[in-house]
């Protein structure tokens, strides 16, 4: 009898018809929840710190280094050089922040069930639209900015020198602004965080 699953009632939340907090712990999924979860937040915190470490390399290293290259010519080819690998990495990791983000989340609103809204609320309604910031930030800089270099270089397009240096300005103040959103997407992390513990 242990394995019993009552009936589907109407009019209820859990994902077999009952409130969530009627069933005993393990009985909500056969899978090994708490250590995939933590699995997760692991994964979701290595792609996080890949992310900003992409950017600031970007912001301290490719940034002046292309900055102190005279030759435009050269400074496209350094700049394209550079961004083989730094593109797929940053873009890849926040792919990586977002999918172990969003598959957290079924989780916590199973944990706090008809409380989700109210407790959690306001602090996820502005992390993911500060997350949502990132990402479009990230697009351009990556795909708007970054990429066009590249591709220039590899089809060899005569370098426009104004232009290059108004895309370099535009990559290294996108990637100021993302690194700033990071901060902030992280803060409003901590408020979660810190709600889900006291739960
Ligand atoms: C730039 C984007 C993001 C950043 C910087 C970020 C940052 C963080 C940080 C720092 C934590 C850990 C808080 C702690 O345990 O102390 C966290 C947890 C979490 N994040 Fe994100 N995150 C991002 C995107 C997302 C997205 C898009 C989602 C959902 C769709 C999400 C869902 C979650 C959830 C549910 C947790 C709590 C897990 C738990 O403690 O049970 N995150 N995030």
């Amino acid at each position: 009898m242990d394995d019993y699953i009552p009936p589907i009632p109407s009019g209820v939340n859990g994902p077999r018809g009952l409130p969530f907090a009627e069933y005993p712990p393990g009985k909500l999924s056969p899978l090994p929840t708490h250590a995939i979860m933590t699995a997760l937040t692991y994964v979701h915190m290595a792609a996080l710190a890949t992310y900003v470490a992409s950017v600031v390399y970007l912001l301290l290293i490719i940034g002046p280094c292309a900055t102190a290259i005279a030759d435009p010519v050269e400074q496209r080819r350094f700049l394209a050089r550079e961004f083989r690998l730094q593109n797929p990495l940053s873009i890849g990791a926040l792919g990586f922040v977002l999918m172990t983000g969003a598959f957290q989340l079924t989780d916590v609103k199973a944990r706090l069930g008809p409380a989700f809204f109210a407790q959690l609320g306001r602090p996820l309604v502005i992390k993911l639209t500060c997350a949502f910031l990132v990402i479009n930030i990230a697009t351009y800089i990556a795909f708007g900015l970054a990429h066009r270099l590249v591709r220039a270089q590899q089809g060899n397009v005569p370098v426009e020198p104004a232009r290059q240096k108004s895309m370099l300005r535009r990559l290294v103040v996108a990637a100021w602004l993302a690194l700033a959103l990071v901060l902030l997407t992280v803060w409003i992390s901590m408020e979660m965080a810190s709600v889900l513990r006291a739960d």
